[in-house]
């Protein structure tokens, strides 16, 4: 049976919301849901900007709460402050290539992270309730994680919900860590909790360290664009908005204990993407065909690289009727788009400069 989440006012608490798809999903929701209250909390990390989430300030029902989810003491006291009714879980560190020279912060964030968090909703629900079983009605907990933690694919095949773990990568074997504990909640405390794994997204925002947002801004400034091993890697990639509206659909009709997989149904090998984003931006900047193709340089592999990610999304269109709608040599081209219409964003998220914007704003 499907619940409905209550359309009356209500408070979301979005964890990682000034990052990439976690602005996103609170832009999203501030917009959609005027009626609802969305506290973003977000540590400020190299990854997060409220650059991200200018033309979402001024909105009455958004408020920022500057934290870190390993943080009990700090979480207490936001859940007393705003109530939460509910939490959309994305604050993660979330770069492969990190986790691999620094697998601690990802257990730190990711795992402790992740069960601080769930403690505290844990501890503020079940604290109106007078029984010895709390009644968790009207709440939900979501946790949004990654296709990574099925592992690796061959030439055939697809992730389903029913896919074995195999995560193999410091970062892929975090998340499973926190999937697995949020599932222990739902079923040791019966928090109401729902999961979603999805593919890799694009769009903007994206922080320049991501393959997408990398090869842009390297051609951008005339630097090779650094292509792991032969290339021939796999990736399934989605509009980062049809991600927010996936998220939207498995909030309010997901069911409860239950994952979903959220995929672009848009493989592309690694070396062809690039060549595609190269033949686009030679386009926008007006240069000949083949100039950006020419910074492209073949580099050392990516230790325990995972050779291809394909998602089978067909449980959550069936379902909950939800499908992706951007059609990717559309997003490609909006995404290159956006990064040259916004250099401004890139010169200050690689110079840390807004980090010293917050300390301006919020001190
Ligand atoms: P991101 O790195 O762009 O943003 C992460 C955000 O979390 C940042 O704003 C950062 O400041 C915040 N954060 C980090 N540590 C924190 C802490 N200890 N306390 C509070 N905030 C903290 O990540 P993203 O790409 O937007 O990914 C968001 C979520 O979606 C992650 O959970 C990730 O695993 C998941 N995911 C990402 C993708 C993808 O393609 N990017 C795909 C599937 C799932
Ligand atoms: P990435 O954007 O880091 O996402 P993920 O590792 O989570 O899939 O990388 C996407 C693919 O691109 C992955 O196969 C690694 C590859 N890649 C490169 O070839 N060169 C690069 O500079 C980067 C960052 C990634």
């Amino acid at each position: 049976m499907a619940k409905t989440i209550n359309n009356q006012q209500s408070t979301i608490l979005i964890t990682g919301g000034a990052g990439f798809i976690g602005s996103h999903v609170v832009r999203h929701f501030a917009q959609k849901y005027p009626h609802h209250k969305i506290v973003n909390l977000d540590a400020l990390t190299y990854a997060g900007n409220l650059e991200n989430l200018r033309d979402v300030e001024p909105s009455p029902n958004y408020f920022f709460e500057k934290g870190d989810i390993r943080d009990a003491v700090f979480l207490k006291n936001l859940f007393e402050k705003h109530q939460p009714d509910s939490v959309i879980h994305l604050a993660a560190e979330s770069h492969v290539d990190r986790s691999i020279a620094n697998p601690l912060a990802f257990v730190e964030t990711n795992v402790l992270g992740t069960v601080t968090l769930l403690n505290a909703a844990r501890d503020s629900w079940a604290r109106g309730n007078s029984s010895r079983q709390p009644d968790f009605e009207g709440k939900r907990f979501y946790h949004v994680s990654t296709d990574e933690v099925y592992g690796s694919l061959g030439e055939e095949g697809y992730f389903t919900e029913e896919t074995r773990y195999d995560p193999r990568s410091p970062y892929s074997a975090s998340k499973a860590a926190s999937d697995h504990f949020v599932r222990a909640y739902f079923h040791t405390y019966g928090l109401p909790v729902v999961l979603s794994n999805c593919s890799n997204n694009y769009g903007p925002n994206h922080f320049p360290e991501k393959l997408i947002p990398l090869v842009i801004n390297n051609i951008r400034q005339g630097k090779s664009l650094p292509v792991y091993g032969d290339g021939q890697y796999t990736r399934d990639w989605l509009w980062v908005k049809d991600h927010a509206a996936a998220i939207d659909t498995i909030f309010h009709q997901g069911r409860d204990g239950e994952t979903y997989n959220i995929g672009g149904n848009n493989e592309w090998k690694n070396i062809d993407l690039v060549r595609k984003l190269c033949d686009i931006m030679d386009e926008l900047l007006g240069q000949p065909v083949g100039t950006s193709q020419s910074l492209i340089t073949f580099v050392k592999d990516r230790p325990g690289h995972d050779r291809r990610y394909a998602i089978d999304a067909s449980k959550l269109k069936n379902e909950l009727g939800w499908e992706p709608t951007v059609k990717s040599e559309e997003g490609f081209r909006e995404t290159a788009k956006w990064y040259l219409e916004n250099e401004a964003w890139l010169a200050h998220v690689l110079s840390g400069e807004y980090q010293r914007y917050y300390e301006q704003q919020y001190r």
